[in-house]
């Protein structure tokens, strides 16, 4: 018999989880205004809003914490971080912050003004944010396929060349200060980035001489997709992919709460000594000095430790495992999700659940509600809420996918969870029908809104 699959971990210490009834969480949710972020963490009982600082960090990570050396500046952990940053991903300027964010802060500061345009793959929330905020638009590139959720197709997160080229030929270049190749790629579905298409954007970046830069929340994830769905990189370990992957660009931002798997941090590294010298002082300003950033010294020493950790292939084999086996299950009992299962989450398809609903009822955070009160499990919506407005128009705007995120915290559940998630949803897909309304805004925050929406029963 072929031996099946376990983990390559044990696990040394565990934390209590609480389960409720259906009438404490329905009045849960109400208090929270249909908001899943308005709960409180003891509110829910498995916690699949993000993959995000939630991972269990190992029991190395934990002594890097006990090791970190607190000086102001220079500190060994500072110097354990470089040469991690250095070894894996070839970038030899880098400065840390306190997140993802804080990092896309300090280089946009940087590079980007009003009325710039910054082409890319499905920007993330708060590229998006960060862009808009000074006053410059986002470009989606992404190809075509990505809106389709059930074709398959192994590298969703691709950039379309032609979209791109066009971007480069209707503006001029002092009006495109980067371009941005976010890998995995978190808004089609945590897909990812062929090597071949990280190539092909590069070069034609440098044919128009426009910076291309990471956001690489999911650089490992990416590279091992690459090493299991690409020709020729079979052999390749993940290490060698990802070196080449970072071959292409000219930097990236990190939150490295994700790929890092660390509860708090992020940075920013580039290979150009001149945009080094710029972020630098936006470092100082926003974050700290620059060999902190707005991060302990022992947060330094466990990032460093989980970029080790989080480019092994027995740990992204298990993580990814884990994310397809819960897509699995779930196209097992008919319910459709983002083809194929993303590297952090899955991606349940809420247009074609609740397609009955209108999309001004926000059909995917309907479904992020019901399958909190079915049992306690928190997803998010990655829908016409997080879209928002038009910064000009100010209309609503409708994305073509209305998705139910599940995000899987790195090595924190177990298979069992996954089942258990697996069933609620079957049992709200069975009773579909009987949810004949949704939800609308009350309250909503110029932008961001979905993180403080405040939303009622239609
Ligand atoms: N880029 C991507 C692709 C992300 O997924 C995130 C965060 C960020 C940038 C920002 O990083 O949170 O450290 O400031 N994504 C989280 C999520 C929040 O749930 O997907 P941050």
């Amino acid at each position: 018999m072929e031996l099946p699959y376990a983990e390559p971990y044990k696990i040394k210490v565990v934390e209590p989880l609480q389960r409720s009834t259906r009438t404490e969480r329905e009045e849960w949710i109400k208090q929270a205004g249909y908001n899943l972020f308005n709960l409180r963490s003891e509110q829910v009982f498995i916690d699949l809003l993000t993959d995000s600082g939630t991972g269990a960090m190992s029991q190395h990570q934990w002594s890097e914490i006990m090791l970190g050396d607190e000086s102001y500046a220079g500190s060994k952990s500072y110097y354990k971080l470089k040469e991690a940053i250095n070894t894996l991903l070839g970038m030899p300027f880098f400065v840390p912050t306190h997140q993802g964010r804080a990092a896309e802060n300090v280089l946009f500061s940087a590079l980007i003004s009003e009325n710039d345009v910054v082409p890319g793959n499905s920007h993330f929330d708060t590229t998006k944010g960060h862009i808009e905020f000074r006053r410059a638009t986002a470009i989606d590139c992404t190809i075509d396929e990505a809106a389709d959720t059930t074709l398959y197709h192994p590298f969703k997160g691709n950039i379309d060349l032609n979209k791109l080229e066009d971007v480069f030929k209707t503006y001029p270049k002092e009006q495109i200060p980067l371009c941005i190749i976010t890998v995995t790629c978190n808004t089609s579905g945590g897909q990812p980035v062929s090597m071949q298409n990280i190539r092909e954007v590069s070069g034609l970046c440098k044919k128009y001489k426009i910076p291309v830069f990471f956001d690489a929340a999911r650089f490992a994830e990416n590279a091992y997709f690459i090493k299991t769905r690409e020709e020729g990189y079979a052999d390749k370990s993940i290490r060698e992919i990802v070196l080449e992957m970072y071959s292409y660009v000219d930097g990236a931002t990190m939150s490295s709460k994700k790929d890092a798997i660390v509860n708090i941090g992020g940075f920013l590294a580039c290979r150009d000594k001149e945009l080094f010298d710029k972020i630098s002082m936006y470092c100082i300003l926003f974050e700290g000095y620059l060999t902190y950033g707005g991060l302990a010294g022992r947060d330094l020493g466990a990032l460093a430790q989980g970029l080790m950790e989080g480019t092994e292939f027995s740990f992204l084999e298990s993580r990814i495992g884990q994310v397809a086996y819960l897509g699995q299950k779930l196209r097992e009992y008919g319910i459709p999700c983002q083809e194929p299962t993303g590297g952090h989450a899955v991606f349940v398809d809420a247009k074609k659940v609740l397609s009955h609903l209108p999309k001004e009822q926000y059909q995917a955070q309907t479904l992020a509600v019901e399958l909190y009160l079915e049992g306690g499990v928190r997803g998010v919506e990655i829908g016409a809420l997080l879209a928002d407005r038009d910064p000009k128009t100010r209309e609503n705007r409708y994305p073509d996918l209305e998705l139910l995120r599940l995000a899987i915290p790195r090595r924190v559940y177990t298979n069992n969870h996954m089942d258990y998630v697996a069933a609620c949803l079957a049992n709200i897909y069975k009773r579909r029908a009987q949810i004949t309304t949704g939800l609308k805004i009350v309250r909503e925050a110029p932008i961001m809104r979905h993180f403080t929406v405040e939303l009622e029963k239609v």
